[in-house]
């Protein structure tokens, strides 16, 4: 999180996944390009997953730490916070709320990489009916995020440790209403364009689970990405851009500003949105 994935040019051999051929799931597009050919016919062989993260060890400050530890914010964790992101058993993000408030109907937001949560929490904390699921990989944040919704008392928020692409593929189809992407990792080097969170393949896989008539929401600091966002998202079939194809959203008063959006600004950098609707 501190410092940019890019700024390390060991990146292709940190941090990706190797799984087995024969497990396999052959609609998996995130792999390796060139590797799975030569797999089909020896499922001995292994291959690589091509990850949108990079994690990174940082600081983990106090409060994050209790969080991630102390029963009190327990409610809020969903998974293993503080060890390997296991997410084999949810398939469900609805049945997470069976015991709030809302319970498992009210509209259903997820955020996708949502860093140390400020954001987030601002976003959830001003639409309390509503509920919010985050999926992060760095756990420094994910504490930061459980202590904030903690000392706020929220009751709309769960917190999930994990690859959001991962959890995605065990979502049912039509599941929730909005996901929010705000300032995705770059990837500014040409041969890291293949971790973009936004590429046909992981965009076909979060359509799957927006409902009809749900929404993706993205924004991007980056002027190079603004462009493949927009054409990658006018290209995919059953979604259409809210502002019409090939245009930008203005920016929205509901989206708090985020720590990456505030140091693009500081930069000088210009900012994009995209919403796109399910056909
Ligand atoms: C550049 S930061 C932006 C954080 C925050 N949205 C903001 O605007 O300040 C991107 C975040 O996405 C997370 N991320 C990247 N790929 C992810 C994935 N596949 N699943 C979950 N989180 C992911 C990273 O760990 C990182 O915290």
């Amino acid at each position: 999180m501190s410092q940019h994935p890019d700024s390390n040019d060991n990146v292709d051999t940190a941090d990706d996944q190797t799984l087995s051929a024969s497990n396999l799931n052959t609609t998996d597009m995130n792999v390796e390009a060139g590797t799975v050919a030569s797999t089909e016919t020896d499922p001995s062989k292994h291959i690589r997953i091509v990850n949108t993260f990079m994690k990174r060890r940082t600081h983990m400050n106090k409060n994050a730490e209790q969080a991630l530890t102390d029963p009190e914010f327990a409610q809020y964790l969903v998974n293993n916070s503080s060890g390997d992101g296991n997410l084999d058993d949810i398939h469900d993000l609805r049945l997470l709320f069976a015991d709030t408030p809302n319970g498992c109907d009210a509209p259903l937001t997820l955020e996708i990489g949502f860093g140390l949560g400020d954001s987030f929490i601002e976003m959830a904390a001003a639409d309390p009916a509503r509920n919010f699921v985050g999926v992060e990989v760095h756990e420094p944040g994910i504490g930061k995020c459980a202590y904030m919704a903690g000392t706020q008392n929220l009751t709309n928020i769960k917190i999930i440790n994990g690859d959001a692409i991962q959890l995605l593929k065990q979502l049912p189809e039509n599941h929730i209403d909005r996901i929010q992407l705000y300032f995705p990792d770059p990837w500014q080097k040409k041969r890291h364009y293949k971790r973009r969170f936004v590429s046909p393949e992981r965009m076909a896989i979060l359509t799957h689970s927006l409902k009809q008539g749900g929404w993706f929401h993205t924004a991007t600091d980056w002027e190079h990405y603004a462009f493949w966002m927009v054409e990658v998202l006018d290209d995919l079939s059953g979604l259409s851009n809210q502002a019409g194809s090939g245009n930008f959203t203005p920016r929205p008063d509901f989206r708090s500003m985020t720590k990456f959006e505030r140091r693009g600004l500081e930069r000088g950098h210009g900012v994009w949105d995209l919403i796109y609707i399910k056909d």
